[in-house]
């Protein structure tokens, strides 16, 4: 039996991770795999400090508009089209390509804006937003004034840095989201499938300067979820996963059609444990957001020290995904390594290790395979993805007697993180004939 190492899998990782992490990859392994496009070997930037004094800012600018129309900015009533207009005029200012998009729900026009940076790659978008619409009830300073400032104030300090990104950046602020995640499931639902398929992730924020603060992260995409905890890491605040309702915000619109997501959150209604209390200050047992859908939401609703954090989170996230290298489409990752295929026996697997994607995989993902067999049709071959889905890929059959498995086969893994360990596993069931597999390879 022939014996070699997995060749690619190791150089792909380490460019692939060289990008997630912002350091850059040596030139030598710039091309890992012999034939896949040369990955751009940009290393991450990093992110300025977001002013606080400029989110805050922005939070006055919200209740002002709030208190000069009858106290709130909910869907359907002039402080919400007026939040709009406030938004649109500083990014527009700053050179964005801004778009507002209607939707009509419960009887009323709503708006989401979305705001394109000049530059970076169309065909890999990064997207971040959040709701800028109230309840009726209050002026939402802290749901959701406090998500959309600190995503506004980072799109200006994209502006102010001249940020030239590897990758295509947009931004956007849904409305109604207060009435059902309504404005971003307009959309998406009205982004054509081959332009969602260029959205290689979303980053959500919503509430982010919660009066007693906890630090949640959401734990979609891991490669996602990472780029916000080695942010706090850094500062050394712990973190928890996000649990006060997953699916409560505009994240889902963007995870029900298949993309990566990621965000922010420092709690709402539920209340701050002990233990929770102990880690971050604040008071046990009172509500993360005691002014949650209340009208005491205003300006006074604010821990600026989560603000700033969660604010500076963004940037960071922006910087690290939008700024690192790209990695170009129809990259290959093989395994090459021999595995014995017990004869009648139990099913092996080999793996091959895809890092620093930040999205779903492809729903066209190739795998290509090379099996050496003396009768293929004891062979039942299948795709498992990180996660232990399978994906079948070849039955057995009883009377396909020719030689070898050489095959290409194309599976739907848009549902799967590209991220983690794929495995070709391969059993023999059926007896008097042998084989091995010789190498199979991941196109993304
Ligand atoms: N989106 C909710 C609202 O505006 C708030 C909320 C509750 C939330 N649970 C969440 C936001 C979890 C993000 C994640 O009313
Ligand atoms: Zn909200
Ligand atoms: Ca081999």
């Amino acid at each position: 039996m022939r014996l070699s190492a997995p060749r690619h899998t190791a150089a792909a990782a380490v460019i692939a991770l060289a990008g997630l992490l912002g350091t850059a990859a040596p030139a030598a392994n710039a091309a890992p795999n012999a034939g896949a496009p040369t990955a751009r070997a940009a290393a991450a930037l990093a992110a300025p400090d977001i002013p606080l004094a400029n989110v805050k800012a922005h939070l006055a600018q919200f209740q002002s508009i709030a208190a000069a129309n009858g106290g709130n900015r909910a869907h359907g009533r002039p402080g919400y089209r007026a939040s709009i207009d406030y938004v649109k005029g500083k990014l527009d200012a700053a050179g964005y390509t801004t778009t507002i998009q209607q939707f009509t729900t419960s009887g009323a026009v709503g708006y989401n804006l979305i705001a394109e940076w000049p530059g970076g790659d169309p065909n890999q978008v990064l997207m971040a937003g959040a709701h800028l619409d109230s309840v009726t009830s209050g002026a939402g300073i802290n749901d959701n004034g406090s998500g959309s400032a600190g995503v506004l104030e980072t799109a200006l300090a994209v502006s102010r840095a001249g940020l030239q990104p590897t990758k295509k950046l947009r931004f956007g602020w849904w409305g109604a989201e207060e009435l059902g995640l309504i404005g971003s499931r307009h959309y998406v639902t009205n982004l054509p499938a081959a332009e969602r398929a260029k959205v290689s992730g979303y980053l959500n924020f919503d509430m982010i300067g919660s009066p007693n603060p906890g630090y949640f992260v959401y734990d979609d995409n891991v490669a996602l979820e990472k780029v916000f905890k080695d942010y706090f890491g850094g500062l050394g605040v712990p973190t928890e996963i996000e649990t006060e309702g997953d699916g409560r915000s505009d994240h889902a619109s963007f995870k029900n059609v298949g993309i990566a997501v990621g965000g922010l959150f420092t709690g709402a209604g539920r209340l701050k444990t002990a233990a929770q209390a102990q880690k971050w200050g604040g008071t046990s047992g009172q509500a993360f957001d005691r002014c949650y859908h209340s009208s005491c939401d205003t300006t006074t609703n604010i821990n600026d020290t989560a603000l700033d954090r969660n604010s500076d989170a963004i940037a960071h996230s922006i910087w690290t995904l939008g700024t690192g290298p790209v990695v170009p489409p129809g990259t290959t990752y093989e395994n090459t390594a021999n595995v014995t295929v017990p004869e009648n026996g139990a099913a092996v697997t080999s793996t091959v290790t895809v890092a620093g994607r930040t999205g779903n995989a492809p729903s066209a993902l190739s795998v290509g395979v090379d099996i050496k067999h003396t009768w293929r049709g004891d062979l039942v071959i299948d795709l498992l993805a990180p996660d232990g889905t399978a994906y079948r890929l070849k039955n057995s059959s009883a009377n396909d007697s020719a030689d070898n498995v050489i095959a290409t086969y194309t599976v739907n893994a848009s549902s799967e993180p590209a991220n983690g360990a794929w495995k070709l596993r391969v059993q023999d069931v059926a007896a008097n004939d042998t084989g091995f597999v010789d190498s199979w390879k991941l196109t993304f």
